[in-house]
C-alpha cells in the first residue's frame, strides 16, 4: 500500500438532509484513507488525498430555493454547513471539500465543455421523449414502463448531446481488460449487461427557459449544463485539472470512487466516456456499495426516536457507530440496521472482547504490579504464538484493505483480541502471580502489548477510542504497530471502562 491513494465520495445533493447513506460512504472513505496513511511504510501524509463535497446545481435545488424565497446560491450557502458539521462530528478527515458552485469547479466544467465541443463530441438535436422530473433526466420507454419513476412527462426540446454512444465498444473493452475497475463483480456484470443494448448519446444541456440554475454552456448562452455532467467533473476539478498540472498528475487517476449502487451507471458509463473524450485515464476502481435498510424489528419500532444510526452518535459516541457501520456491512452487499444488531455487535466485540481485555490487563497489573507495566522474563511457546498472531496483522490487514474486504480486516483483528482473551484464560496470571510473579509479568506484558497492537490496527475505524487505549497503556498517543510499544516501568493511571456494556432496550 505504498502507492498514492486518491479516494472520493459522491458529492451529495445540498438539498438533502444528511442521512445514513451519506454518512456511510464518507466514513468508509475516511477509514480507508486512515488505513492507507498508517500502513504506508514511510508514513507520509501526502500519499493520500480524500475528496468529498456537494452537488449544488439542478432543478431540485432551484425549486427548493424558490419555495424558500431565496436566491439559489444563498440557499446552498445556508444548507452546506449541515454536511460540514456532520463530517466534523463523525471525525472525518477529508483533504478537500468541493462545491460545484465554486469558481474553481465552474471554470473547469466550462473548459471541458469547450474542449469536448471543439473535438466534435457535442452536437445539437431535437429530442422528444419521457422526462423524469425527480431524476432530472430523459428516461427510456422501458424505464418509463417500469413504473419506478414518478413525475414523468413527455418533453420535446432542442438540446445539446454528448456522443456517448461511440465509446461503447471501448468501454466494454476497458471493463473486460481491467477486472478491478468495476467492483464488486456483480456490479461489473450489471454494467456489462446494460452495455449489451446500444448505448445512446447523452443529453447534457437544459434550456434556461426551463431551468437556469446550472453552469452556462460556453458555446451557447441559452443553455446550462445537465447536473450530472457538471457533478462528475468534481473528481478532476477537485485535484486541479487544467489549473495545476503537478497536482493533477500527482493524484489522477483516482484510486477509487466510492459510490452507492444506485449511481453506478452515471459513474461507470457517463463518467468513463467523458474521460475517454478528454483522453484522460479512467479511475482504477469504481466501488459500488450496497444499501442500508432500516430494520423493522419490534425493538426498533418501540424506539421511535431512533430513525437512523446517526441518532446513536450522541448517545453512544462516534467510534461505536463507525465500528458498527464498518463491521456490519459486507462491502458491496446490503445490510439491515436494527437497534438489536447494533447493541449485540457492540456488546460482543467492543464490550466483551476488546474493552474487557483492557480492563482485565490493567486490573491485574494494578493488583499485582502496583499499576506498573511489568517486564518480560522469559517467553514460552504460548507467548511466541500470540505475539506472532499480532505481528501477522501487519500484512493481513493492509492486504484485505487493498481488496476492499474491510469487514474481514476488522474481524481478523478481533480474532487476535479473542485469542488473547483465551490466552489469559489458559495462563491464568491471577493464579500464577501467587507463585511466580515474574511469569505473571510476562503474561500480562504480552497480553497488554497484543491488545495495544490491535488498538493501533483498529484506530482507522475508531480513532478516538483506540488512541485513548494506546494512551492508557503507554502514556502517549503515537500509534505504532511494531512490537514493543508497551514500556516496562510505565505507571498506569486508573481509567473508566472504554466500552461499558449496553442493556438491550426493552420492547414496549
Ligand atoms: N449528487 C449525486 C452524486 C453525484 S457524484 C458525482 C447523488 N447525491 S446523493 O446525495 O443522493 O447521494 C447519496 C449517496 O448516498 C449515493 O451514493 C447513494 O447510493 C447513497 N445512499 C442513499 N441512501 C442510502 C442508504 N440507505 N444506504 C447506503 N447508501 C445509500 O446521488
Amino acid at each position: 500500500m505504498d502507492k498514492k491513494f486518491y479516494v472520493t465520495t459522491p458529492i451529495y445533493y445540498v438539498n438533502d438532509k444528511p442521512h445514513i447513506g451519506h454518512a456511510y460512504t464518507t466514513i468508509l472513505a475516511d477509514v480507508l484513507t486512515r488505513f492507507h496513511k498508517m500502513s504506508n511504510s514511510e508514513r507520509k501524509e501526502d500519499r493520500s488525498f480524500f475528496l468529498t463535497g456537494l452537488d449544488e446545481h439542478g432543478q431540485k435545488v432551484q425549486q427548493a430555493a424558490e419555495s424558500r424565497g431565496m436566491d439559489p446560491q444563498a440557499h446552498c450557502d445556508d444548507l452546506s454547513p449541515r454536511f460540514i458539521n456532520l463530517w466534523e462530528k463523525l471525525e472525518i478527515q477529508y483533504d478537500d471539500f468541493i462545491r460545484t458552485t465554486q469558481p474553481r469547479h465552474k471554470n473547469v466544467v466550462q473548459s471541458i465543455l469547450q474542449k469536448v465541443y471543439d473535438k466534435g463530441d457535442i452536437y445539437m438535436a431535437e429530442y422528444e421523449g419521457w422526462y423524469s422530473v425527480s431524476e432530472e433526466r430523459f428516461i427510456t420507454e422501458t424505464e418509463k414502463d417500469s413504473g419506478d419513476f414518478r413525475d414523468v412527462k413527455k418533453l420535446k426540446e432542442r438540446n445539446w448531446f454528448f456522443k456517448m454512444g461511440q465509446y461503447q465498444e471501448r468501454l466494454i473493452q476497458h471493463i473486460d481488460g481491467h477486472p478491478g475497475f468495476l467492483q464488486p463483480d456483480s456490479r461489473k456484470n450489471e454494467i456489462l449487461g446494460f452495455l449489451k443494448q446500444p448505448l445512446s448519446d447523452l443529453c447534457i444541456s437544459r434550456p434556461k427557459t426551463r431551468m437556469d440554475w446550472g453552469i452556462e454552456l460556453p458555446f451557447d448562452k441559452d443553455y446550462v449544463t445537465y447536473v450530472w455532467f457538471d457533478a462528475l467533473i468534481n473528481y478532476i476539478s477537485g485535484v486541479a485539472y487544467l489549473t495545476d498540472d503537478a497536482k493533477f498528475n500527482k493524484w489522477w487517476p483516482a484510486s477509487v470512487h466510492l459510490i452507492g449502487k444506485d449511481i453506478l451507471t452515471t459513474h461507470a458509463v457517463y463518467w468513463s466516456t467523458m474521460l475517454f473524450s478528454l483522453e484522460l485515464p479512467l479511475p482504477e476502481t469504481i466501488f459500488a456499495h450496497g444499501w442500508w435498510l432500516m430494520g423493522e424489528s419490534k425493538m426498533s419500532k418501540s424506539l421511535g426516536n431512533v430513525v437512523s444510526p446517526l441518532d446513536l452518535v450522541d448517545e453512544y459516541g462516534v467510534d461505536c457507530v463507525r465500528y458498527y457501520l464498518m463491521r456490519e456491512m459486507v462491502l458491496g452487499q446490503d445490510a439491515r440496521f436494527t437497534m438489536e444488531s447494533f447493541i449485540k455487535r457492540y456488546n460482543s466485540d467492543l464490550a466483551n472482547d476488546f474493552g474487557n481485555l483492557l480492563n482485565r490487563v490493567s486490573g491485574l497489573i494494578g493488583k499485582y504490579f502496583n499499576k506498573t507495566i511489568p517486564a518480560v522474563d522469559k517467553n514460552t511457546e504460548a507467548e511466541d504464538r500470540i505475539k506472532s498472531t499480532a505481528e501477522k496483522l501487519n500484512d493481513i490487514v493492509p492486504g484485505l484493505i487493498e481488496k476492499y474486504r474491510l469487514h474481514e480486516a476488522i474481524e481478523e483483528i478481533l480474532q487476535v483480541v479473542r485469542g488473547v482473551n483465551k490466552y489469559m484464560e489458559q495462563q491464568a496470571p491471577w493464579k500464577v502471580a501467587k507463585e511466580d510473579l515474574a511469569r505473571a509479568g510476562t503474561i500480562l506484558y504480552t497480553a497488554g502489548e497484543v491488545l495495544r497492537v490491535c488498538a493501533v490496527h483498529l484506530a482507522p475505524v475508531m480513532p478516538k477510542k483506540c488512541e485513548q487505549m494506546n494512551r492508557i497503556l503507554t502514556g502517549d498517543g503515537l500509534l505504532d504497530s511494531d512490537w514493543g510499544g508497551l514500556k516496562p516501568g510505565f505507571q498506569l493511571e486508573s481509567h473508566d471502562a472504554l466500552f461499558p456494556r449496553l442493556e438491550m432496550p426493552k420492547a414496549q
